[in-house]
């Protein structure tokens, strides 16, 4: 367990392995490091200068000192100019990341962090601050180790924080901490969720997990099995899961408010434990990361764990309808047509394109028993949609400017990227069918394939504001970011929905 903390002792007090100094670019040696060069290494400055450190973004130099017989390492990380858009609140949360990860090659399990707090830099306040550096030290510690038996091959990621901040600032900054590990455990196991093969997390294990969190955390939940799906006329998730060994299960949770009359956010994600294609198999270098198709259905259910931490005024219900896509005797058909909860029929046109029939019946459910004043989607819905705007975003489909404006304001303060996608009316045709009234793959000659998701799941919403964001692009092993490892999940869409539900005002 690691353990985070705030601090208003100087940093080099410390009995941490590591100290960690954030530095704006063209900082000013004189005044921030000639004590430290004093005190410790004479040489600081031709040193920095001699590793070209100047305190750009994803900069580090670390320097070996000795302190009381003891060694220590000082780490310098570049934030990057403070007077242009490049000391965005995202450059911080690189920083963070990078020094903890630097830590980490060193083999240093604990560090204090000094950062140069100025509210004018970041147009956020302490609080917040905290909040992100913590969620991102989490993020940036997190590995998914558990099936490697030889322990030298295990990264040692940083096992302590000391948050090092000014004493009037200890309050709020801790404040901020509580809430950044909330966050940050919940996109973790968000990620484990993610990273664990569909051979160990097949749909029931899910619904067993929510169910687990929903006693500790005291939420409601209802999970139907794969019988039950089907009675209740939920043609679309019994379509997709019955190739399958493993049941389909649909679970939902609930998180109710103490304030009356208070407005319903309903959160609906996919959880496909593995998609295979079907019968319209994937090829080779298509499948084998597709244990990851129920990253939705984990960020919603993680999200619902931490509101029911945070307590806001707003009641949230999250559903994830789960199954697994296979090939098999009693697999759905290329041609199939099915019904769903809201009466609604479809040709399965593709089988891979299963995406879209659990999430059907899941709106449909959503729209009619809770009638909520929004509903939200996140689904890793298509591959098109990475091609558009991969891998540092996902996709952002309403028709709603309201709920837009809102998912864009969360996306930048939580780090949890969105790029607006089209949805327009005049696209809706190309999820129209002669034999049915839908069917689940559109006509390619409009190409826009996130859009046709989109398209296909509007008809499933009634009138309710309603958004789709297809993380597929941003799901898993996005590149380049100090905070995610390669091949793991990313947690894409638990950061973007409790911040989210957390900013709601109607
Ligand atoms: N789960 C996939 C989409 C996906 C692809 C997610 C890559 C993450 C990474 C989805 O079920 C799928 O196969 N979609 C098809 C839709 C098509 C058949 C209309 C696709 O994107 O090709
Ligand atoms: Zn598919
Ligand atoms: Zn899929």
């Amino acid at each position: 367990m690691t353990k985070y903390t705030v601090s208003d002792k100087p940093l080099l007090e410390h009995t941490t392995e590591g100290y960690m100094y954030l530095v704006p670019e063209n900082f000013s040696f004189s005044k921030n490091f000639s004590e430290i060069a004093k005190a410790y290494f004479s040489e600081l400055e031709a040193f920095m200068k001699s590793r070209d450190f100047t305190g750009k973004k994803g900069q580090v130099v670390s320097i070996p000192v000795i302190q009381n017989k003891k060694v220590k390492h000082i780490f310098f990380v570049g934030m990057g100019k403070k007077d242009d858009k490049q000391f965005t609140l995202e450059s911080y949360r690189r920083a963070i990341a990078s020094g903890v990860r630097a830590a980490e090659s060193h083999t240093i399990e604990s560090v204090a962090v000094e950062v140069p707090y100025n509210k004018a830099d970041f147009g956020y306040d302490i609080s917040f601050i905290a909040q992100q550096t913590i969620t991102i030290a989490m993020m940036a510690a997190y590995q998914f180790d558990e099936f490697i038996t030889d322990k030298s091959a295990k990264a040692r990621p940083l096992k302590e924080l000391v948050y090092v901040v000014a004493k009037k600032d200890v309050k709020a900054a801790q404040e901020g901490f509580e809430k950044g590990q909330i966050i940050g455990e919940a996109v973790n196991r968000t990620r484990y969720w993610v990273d664990l093969p569909a051979n160990k997390l097949a749909p029931i294990d899910i619904a067993k997990k929510a169910k687990e969190l929903a006693k500790k955390h005291g939420l409601k939940i209802t999970v139907f099995d794969e019988e039950q799906i089907e009675k209740m006329g939920m043609g679309g998730i019994k379509a997709v899961g019955q190739g399958s060994a493993h049941d389909a299960q649909l679970v939902v949770m609930e998180y109710n408010c103490k304030k009356k009359n208070a407005p319903t956010l309903a959160l609906v994600g996919k959880g496909i434990t593995f998609d295979s294609g079907g019968l319209n198999i994937k090829p080779t270098g298509y499948m084998e990361t597709m244990k990851e198709d129920m990253s939705g259905a984990a960020a919603v259910i993680n999200t619902l764990v931490a509101i029911s931490e945070f307590k806001p005024d707003v009641n949230v219900v999250g559903i994830a309808p789960l199954a697994e896509n296979m090939v098999s005797g009693n697999a759905n058909h290329p041609g199939d047509i099915i019904t769903f909860y809201n009466g609604k029929t479809a040709v399965v046109g593709n089988t891979d394109a299963e995406g879209r029939l659990i999430l059907a019946d899941a709106l449909a459910y959503a729209d009619k028993h809770y009638k909520p004043t929004a509903i939200v989607d996140v689904a890793t819905l298509t591959g098109a949609c990475s091609h558009a705007v991969g891998p540092f975003f996902s996709g952002l489909l309403s028709q709603d400017e309201n709920l837009v404006e809102k998912l864009q304001a969360a996306a930048v303060t939580s780090g949890d990227s969105l790029w607006r996608l089209p949805l327009i009316d005049a696209y809706k045709v190309m999820v129209k069918n002669s034999l049915a009234d839908l069917c689940n793959d559109g006509k390619t000659k409009y190409y826009a394939g996130a859009t046709n998701g989109a398209c296909f799941l509007s008809h499933f919403v009634g009138e309710t504001p309603w958004a789709h964001i297809d993380i597929a692009p941003a799901a898993f092993d996005v590149p380049d970011t100090p905070y995610y490892r390669p091949n793991t999940g990313t947690g894409a869409g638990t950061r973007l929905l409790i911040d989210f539900v957390m900013n709601w005002k109607s």
